[in-house]
């Protein structure tokens, strides 16, 4: 097994011309650690990972693999896997040539390179595939030879970028299982870029959100989820119902009282800096009689939508405001149909307030 590399970013900026592509970035990803660049087109995940392969030269700022600064030095010499959309597998060699590619490139021994295709090939469970032409081979296989040709030569650092985009869900999710088992093989830093948040979630030990060429927040699936700093995080990352917010001030008893736009009171809890709340469908309870959570509204369904074990409502509370709720099917106790007079509440631990 190889052991990752660590890897820092130190300042590391890119312009082009007026665009600001990446503003200048800090962060570290530890050795073996699967750290997720998640976020939406053009916001720089493929710019920084290109300053780490050395397609792109940063603006400003270092790289640094194994507290070795790299930032100039030439893309061959640098010691990284690397995976893409297009896999971009040799049309014209077999599956096993392809794989050989790297080793030969770096002037392997024949002896060596026949055993170490071979690994690669039953690491990515494609054994016995080795004579096969790429086009002989479906989409997900393709993507694990790539998989293979990147990983064969050991590098202790891989990156990827959005390496499942051209696979279907099924076939995505599938794959995506695979990576998470092909990550504990190899021991490997892996950066993987992605601008589907349920695929770095799965995946990812961290994840920096990006946006406007700058890492919004960068933490564990869970904490992104559950304490986003900002709006945006909390909007990119699953479903969350949005208030602005008019005025917020602390309430004596740790919590802070809030006036919407839609002129309801909430209690939640954050900093009376915020400009607005929010709260997931998940954690909204539904119910005919009131429910007793510390906000609590009267409402209607005005929509209804059955999702795998769940249901989804939208509840409008007031003329401006209707909530999307979620609710498990195990915690729905009585059937709710389409314009239902109902009651939605939930307690001000699961509403967080937070900057625009
Ligand atoms: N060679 C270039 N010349 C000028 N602008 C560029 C160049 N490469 C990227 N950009 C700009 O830099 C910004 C960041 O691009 P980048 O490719 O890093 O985004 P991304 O997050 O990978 O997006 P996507 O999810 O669409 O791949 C975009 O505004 C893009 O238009
Ligand atoms: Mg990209």
């Amino acid at each position: 097994m190889t052991r990752g590399a660590s890897l820092t970013f130190d300042q590391v900026s890119k312009s082009y011309g007026a665009v600001m592509a990446l503003q200048p970035t800090s962060m570290s990803v530890a050795p073996g650690e699967f750290f997720a660049l998640l976020g939406p087109s053009g916001s720089g995940k493929s710019t920084l990972l290109g300053t780490i392969a050395g397609f792109v030269a940063p603006s400003g700022g270092r790289v640094l693999v194994d507290g070795t600064d790299i930032t100039g030095m030439s893309p061959h010499r640098r010691n990284i896997g690397m995976v893409f959309q297009n896999y971009a597998l040799f049309p014209y060699l077999t599956v096993a040539q392809n794989i050989a590619f790297p080793l030969k490139m770096r002037r392997l021994p024949k002896s060596e390179i026949t055993p170490r295709v071979d690994r690669a090939l039953e690491m990515v469970r494609l054994g016995g595939f080795g004579p096969r032409m790429p086009a002989q081979l479906s989409g997900g296989q393709q993507q694990r030879v790539a998989l293979a040709r990147a990983a064969v030569y050991d590098p202790p650092l891989l990156l990827m970028d959005e390496p499942l985009g051209a696979l279907d869900k099924n076939l995505r999710e599938e794959m995506q299982e695979e990576l998470r088992q092909f990550h504990h093989t190899v021991g490997a830093t892996i950066l993987y870029v992605t601008h589907d948040q349920q695929e770095a979630a799965s995946m990812a030990d961290r994840i920096a959100i990006m946006n406007h060429g700058k890492a919004e927040q960068i933490g564990s699936p869970h904490e992104v989820y559950d304490q986003p700093s900002n709006s945006f995080v909390a909007r990119f990352l699953g479903e969350a119902n949005m208030f602005r917010l008019r005025q917020v001030c602390a309430d004596g008893s740790g919590h802070m009282r809030c006036d919407t736009e839609e002129a309801l009171s909430v209690l939640a809890r954050g900093a009376a800096s915020g400009a607005v709340a929010c709260v997931r469908p998940e954690d909204i309870t539904i119910a005919t009689t009131p429910t007793g959570r510390d906000n609590c509204f009267p409402g209607r369904i005005v929509d209804l939508v059955q999702v795998a074990g769940s249901v989804r409502y939208r509840v409008a509370v007031t003329p401006g405001c209707t909530l999307s709720v979620r609710a498990s099917a195990e915690r729905r106790a009585t059937v709710l149909t389409m314009n239902d007079a109902v009651h939605v509440g939930w307690d001000a631990a699961d509403m967080l307030v937070l900057p625009a």
